[in-house]
């Protein structure tokens, strides 16, 4: 058996910077209201036509394959998690293959939303530990900014998320005090609408008892995407923000523990916390629950926004270029959202 360790990194973010004051300009909201909620105070977006989910994950994904000393040829496996894929099917990871002349080997998409990464890196981490692949590729990537509802209405939602794009490459190490210790994941159905994005979809109104869906009343057919779903555009995310705080803070702190213990460590062990960059609250509440100094977390959904799936890599590659995540360091990565899902993972550097 092998421990997989973390080769390469990387991280892409659309130039085009978006201010909270841009957005006071489409819809009813400020900049102070923003940053007390959620420490947002810009986000990026991707160029609508020129990029999409795949294309932010491919500029990371090279930095990554570049820094493990590698190239795409090298890669044996691809895991690409996303909520906002260039199409309903197929996945974004062979869109980014296409791109990237990786085809003929294995891409797999995840969907677990926030905690996409964390999923990515055990199912990648699995691969790599048997012997099975030695060059896996791990995108999580996110183009939310052409999905959401830019009107007063989609307010809550809408300042919150950004675009881009976060990448490692996993590779077997022999030293079994080393790379990627354990990962755990978790999910409860039971809140699945409180935060979600519904339509395109078949469920026809099912779990929420309702017809409103409009599928055409024919015996065969119909449609993912209905005229109906358009006209009363049902067709934005949907969050209800104060439950999922009131989880957030609970399942993060709990995740943490897990992996922790799994391993006989306490939480003044850990040299560098990557929290998924979900609401700055929640990270501080989480942060201070631990006991963590602010020089043990990394944050930046003040510059970002919540970029879902992209969050973790995109802060742990910042983390790491700015020389704070180092050899032997304990690095702890944690995540919370859509499903609802979370999960954890513990790296030793
Ligand atoms: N600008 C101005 N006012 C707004 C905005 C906005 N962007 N959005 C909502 N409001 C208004 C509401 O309409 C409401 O007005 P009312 O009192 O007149 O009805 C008021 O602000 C309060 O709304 P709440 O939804 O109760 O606001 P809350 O204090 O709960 O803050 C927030 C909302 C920031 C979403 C909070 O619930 C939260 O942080 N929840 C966690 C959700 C989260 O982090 N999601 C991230 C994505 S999921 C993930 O990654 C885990």
């Amino acid at each position: 058996m092998f421990n997989s360790k973390i080769a390469g990194i990387g991280y892409y973010v659309p130039e085009k910077v978006v201010t909270n004051f841009d957005l006071i300009k489409v819809m009813d909201t400020s900049d102070e209201w923003i940053q007390e909620r959620t420490g947002i105070v810009e986000r990026r977006y991707a160029e609508k036509h020129k990029e999409s989910t795949s294309t932010l994950g491919v500029k990371a994904a090279e930095i990554a394959i570049a820094r493990a000393g590698i190239t795409a040829k090298d890669i044996d496996f691809i895991v690409f998690a996303t909520l906002s894929p260039d199409y309903y099917f197929p996945g974004s990871g062979v869109l980014l293959q296409r791109q990237m002349g990786m085809n003929g080997i294995g891409a797999l998409d995840i969907r677990n939303q926030c905690s996409g990464f964390i999923y990515g890196l055990s199912v990648a981490d699995q691969f790599v530990k048997t012997g099975m692949y030695k060059n896996v590729l791990l995108v999580g990537a996110e183009m939310h900014s052409c999905g959401l509802d830019f009107t007063t209405r989609g307010r809550n939602v809408t300042v919150i998320f950004g675009d881009g794009a976060g990448a490692v490459v996993l590779q077997p190490t022999e030293d079994q005090a080393k790379g990627v210790l354990s990962t755990h994941l978790h999910a409860d159905g039971e809140h699945a609408e409180r935060l979600s994005y519904l339509n395109p979809g078949s469920h026809g109104g099912v779990f929420l008892g309702t017809e409103k869906f409009g599928y055409p009343d024919q015996e065969f057919g119909g449609a993912f995407l209905t005229e109906h779903m358009i006209a009363t555009e049902d067709i934005y995310p949907n969050m209800d923000g104060q439950h999922v705080f009131k989880f957030a803070v609970t399942k993060f702190p709990e995740v943490i523990q897990e992996a922790l213990h799994a391993n006989g460590y306490q939480a003044k062990d850990i040299d560098m916390f990557i929290p998924h960059q979900a609401n700055l609250r929640i990270s501080q509440f989480v942060q201070q629950k631990l006991g963590l100094s602010d020089d043990k977390v990394w944050n930046n959904i003040q510059k970002y926004g919540n970029t879902t799936a992209a969050s973790i890599p995109i802060a742990l590659c910042e983390a790491w270029e700015a020389g704070k995540v180092k050899e032997n360091d304990l690095v702890c990565l944690a995540a919370f959202g859509s499903g609802f899902t979370w999960a954890s993972a513990l790296i030793r550097w």
